[in-house]
């Protein structure tokens, strides 16, 4: 492979700012420039420095743009895709209206290979380089998923959603073929180039206890897989989760009791929480995701960020589209950022930014490989503009620091901010064609 030189203002971060003048926390080089190699970055830096390294490579010149390391989504649904935006329920309407006759489509594979590649594009051409990502209960749409990613060397956290019960037909499987099923796909993909698994029991009330029990069998088989479910997003899913699982102490306990937390273990939403579960949460290592979009969208309520952050709990976020309203993860930022405020909390630019890249990449144990611009990470980077609209071009006339420029991306920005994308060093914007 031939190296490339890509040439702008470099943001990477070390650690989450601790406060607006922690400038510890991140690297900003005016004129920088990362030297992409094999894949990886194998240098980062000054641009006199990393040019002198490699004076005949070939420079793409981003300049004036920021290049950052690519966003990761840690909660999306990938069959998702055509009920995104759609119409005025709750949680539990809207699964039983939308979405659970959505995912029933893919059950066939062709569908699911057509809609993989149109996921994978909208993510690239919002800035998301890693996904973690939920699939359909059908094993074909994982198999599309994976083999969509590798395609394109792209990092892709996935696993097909076991589900026996509470739902149509159509999108059920068995405690048992929910186990053979995730195992095959355990073995097919898991550490395969840049693919990881997730066990996906979606939630508690779509999965028996012995499917949990199945889960949970597989966790133990595989503790190097990730595990992702739904937790507490919803006053009526908590009652109907109580009265499936009498003998749970809480939610979080029917995952508790069946092995299913640990530090690889991601919990989307968890925004009604009993002390119990907050001590839990912290003991285990396991991991909320923040889903602003999807939470302002069903009305589900407002994550509590400080509030875990002060317990020692590390959260993910995450768009969860197709509750979710927008892939852009700048967006979810700019609603994450007004969730807070209803909570009498901040998200101040540099710690959103930390949150996407870097934060997120620790969330997922994988900060040495993804979410930062250090040498030896690989090459997925963002290229981002705060010119980019009218609008964001007036406002920036007026900004005065990286961290207002910051500002304005995450409040104003979405896939019009992201001018390049780069995964495993290779150029994806624009690669998808419109939807017919
Ligand atoms: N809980 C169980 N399944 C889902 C889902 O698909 N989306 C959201 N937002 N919550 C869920
Ligand atoms: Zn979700």
């Amino acid at each position: 492979m031939t190296d490339t030189l890509l040439r702008g203002r470099l943001l990477t971060f070390n650690h989450a700012p601790r406060s607006t003048d922690d400038t510890e926390a991140y690297a900003y080089i005016e004129d920088g420039a990362l030297l992409l190699r094999d894949g990886l970055i194998a240098a980062s830096g000054a641009h006199a420095e990393v040019q002198a390294l490699a004076p005949d490579v070939q420079e793409v010149d981003h300049r004036p743009h920021l290049l950052m390391a690519g966003f990761i989504d840690a909660h999306i649904h990938f069959p998702q895709v055509q009920i995104i935006a759609s119409w005025g329920s709750q949680l539990l309407d809207w699964l039983n209206g939308y979405t659970f006759p959505a995912e029933a489509e893919y059950a066939d594979a062709q569908h699911a290979r057509s809609m993989a590649r149109r996921f994978c594009d909208l993510l690239t051409d919002y800035g998301t380089t890693t996904a973690v990502a939920f699939c359909s209960v059908h094993k074909a749409s994982a198999e599309a998923l994976f083999h969509e990613a590798a395609s394109r060397d792209m990092r892709m956290i996935a696993g097909k959603t076991m589900m026996d019960r509470n739902a149509p037909d159509a999108v059920l499987d068995t405690a048992q073929s929910g186990y053979d099923d995730s195992a095959a796909l355990i073995a097919e993909w898991h550490g395969k180039g840049r693919a990881q698994y997730a066990i996906t029991p979606r939630f508690a009330i779509t999965s028996s206890p012995a499917q949990m029990e199945a889960a949970g069998a597989l966790v133990a088989a595989h503790p190097d897989c990730f595990v992702q479910t739904h937790l507490s997003e919803n006053h009526d899913e908590i009652a109907y989760t109580a009265e499936l699982y009498p003998e749970a102490r809480d939610y979080l306990d029917v995952y508790e009791r069946y092995g299913l937390l640990g530090p690889r273990t991601l919990l989307g939403h968890a925004i009604h929480l009993k002390d119990r579960e907050i001590g839990a949460l912290a003991e285990t290592g396991a991991h909320p995701v923040f889903c602003p979009t999807s939470n302002l969208f069903l009305g589900s309520g407002l994550f509590d960020d400080a509030g875990l952050r002060g317990r020692g709990i590390q959260s993910g976020i995450a768009t969860d589209v197709g509750a979710g309203t927008s892939y852009s993860m700048l967006q979810t930022l700019n609603e994450g950022y007004k969730v807070l405020q209803l909570r009498g909390q901040k998200l101040e630019a540099l710690r959103a930014f930390h949150w996407i890249t870097r934060g997120n990449a620790e969330v997922l144990g994988l900060a040495d490989r993804i979410g930062t611009l250090d040498p030896g990470s690989e090459a997925d980077i963002v290229v981002l503009n705060a010119h980019a609209t009218p609008a964001m071009a007036l406002r920036m006339a007026r900004a005065e620091s990286l961290a207002e420029e910051l500002f304005v991306l995450q409040m104003m920005g979405d896939d019009r901010a992201v001018v390049e994308t780069y995964v495993s060093g290779q150029p994806q914007k624009g690669g998808g064609e419109a939807a017919a």
